[in-house]
């Protein structure tokens, strides 16, 4: 019976919204825990051209575009708890065991560790912050804190503030952390304490839709104090506003929608800033980095968030490996600046 409903719902979203969409659903409702290897190759492996044919040409644009416009009629805030509230002990299992980074790190060969890796990320950007220790930061979607904590354990005594809207992250960073971060939604609430010297967000600006882009980097620059700088780690579309993976990310990041990156550069130079730094990086070693630490932990995973949402993991980190390997999108690192004067 549960066999014929997961059958009948493949075949109503293989109308609806397009073969991807529909195997991955599958899939994340298999009613056993996805084959590690299978699984991987299943979405990594390159397909026959006629099947990658079809699945890139449906559903067309103008269905995608409009199913789109649908799904970002839901709230952002319920998208953010949907995807981040799932339990801080899950997330443990596959993040860096120190600083929890759930964003890309910078591998600089194949032997080393996530832990290594996240370090690598985080001293780049601590680089590109140009912090000389004093600086009052803000951290925009701080996630478990990682970035804050590996500031303060590099020596910067400045105030560092951060924002989340998980209720689970804030929990954490605040009584596990002791680090200074509110449950603020930084989209449509105003940065509290400005002036900031520096404001950065490693992997959050994914989360704001590209017509709130424009209103993100006007309040940064206004938050900023004279010679300010804002530090961004995002991806971005390299070109097409609505590719055909938009769909599956609903499956994954319900009411989110990523923005061109041609976007995010006009509305900061359209806020006042500079660009000064623009850099592309490789998101996909970290994303096999993480399915290999959950594959590993998958008894502890199942007990924790149960077969459904295990299997929504094991289908995410390769599903997003592909759309980075397809350049769909890039990761990019960008530092603007606002004028002294
Ligand atoms: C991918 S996580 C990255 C976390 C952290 N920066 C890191 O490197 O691990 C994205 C973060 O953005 C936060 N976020 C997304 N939208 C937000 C919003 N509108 N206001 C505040 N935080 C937001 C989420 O709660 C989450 O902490």
């Amino acid at each position: 019976m549960a066999e014929t409903g997961r059958l009948q719902r493949f075949t109503s979203e293989l109308i609806s919204h397009g073969p991807l969409y529909a195997l991955a659903n599958h899939r994340i409702h298999s009613p056993k825990p996805l084959v590690p290897l299978e699984n991987w190759k299943y979405w990594t492996d390159p397909k026959p051209q006629w099947l990658e044919g079809i699945m890139r040409a449906y559903p067309p644009r103008w269905k995608r575009k409009a199913y789109l416009d649908a799904m970002l009629e839901q709230d952002h805030a319920s998208g953010i708890e949907a995807h981040y509230d799932v339990s801080n002990e899950f997330y443990a299992l596959f993040l860096d065991k120190k600083y929890r980074f759930y964003t890309a790190a910078d591998f600089w060969n194949k032997q080393e560790t996530l832990e290594e890796a996240q370090v690598h990320k985080a001293g780049f950007i601590r680089g590109l912050l140009r912090l000389s220790g004093d600086e009052k930061v803000l951290d925009l979607g701080c996630g478990w804190g990682s970035m804050l904590r590996y500031l303060r354990e590099t020596g910067h005594s400045g105030e560092l503030i951060g924002l989340t809207l998980s209720q689970e992250q804030l929990t954490f960073d605040q009584q596990q952390r002791g680090l200074s971060v509110s449950l603020s939604d930084f989209i449509t609430e105003p940065f509290e304490g400005a002036p900031y010297d520096r404001i950065y967000s490693i992997g959050s600006l994914e989360h704001v839709r590209p017509a709130e882009l424009a209103n993100l980097y006007q309040k940064t620059y206004d938050a900023l104090a004279p010679g300010g700088l804002a530090v961004h780690q995002f991806f971005s579309y390299r070109s097409d506003p609505c590719p055909i993976s938009v769909a599956v990310l609903e499956l994954f990041f319900p009411g989110s929608m990523l923005s061109m990156h041609r976007i995010h550069i006009e509305a900061a130079e359209a806020a006042g800033f500079r660009i000064t730094h623009d850099s592309i990086h490789d998101y996909k070693p970290t994303l096999r980095a993480w399915y290999d630490r959950l594959v590993a932990n998958q008894d502890k995973a199942l007990a924790l968030v149960g077969l459904e949402v295990y299997n929504r993991y094991m289908t995410f980190l390769p599903f997003a490996w592909l759309f980075f390997k397809q350049n769909e999108a890039d990761l990019h690192r960008v530092v603007i600046e606002k004028t002294a004067c």
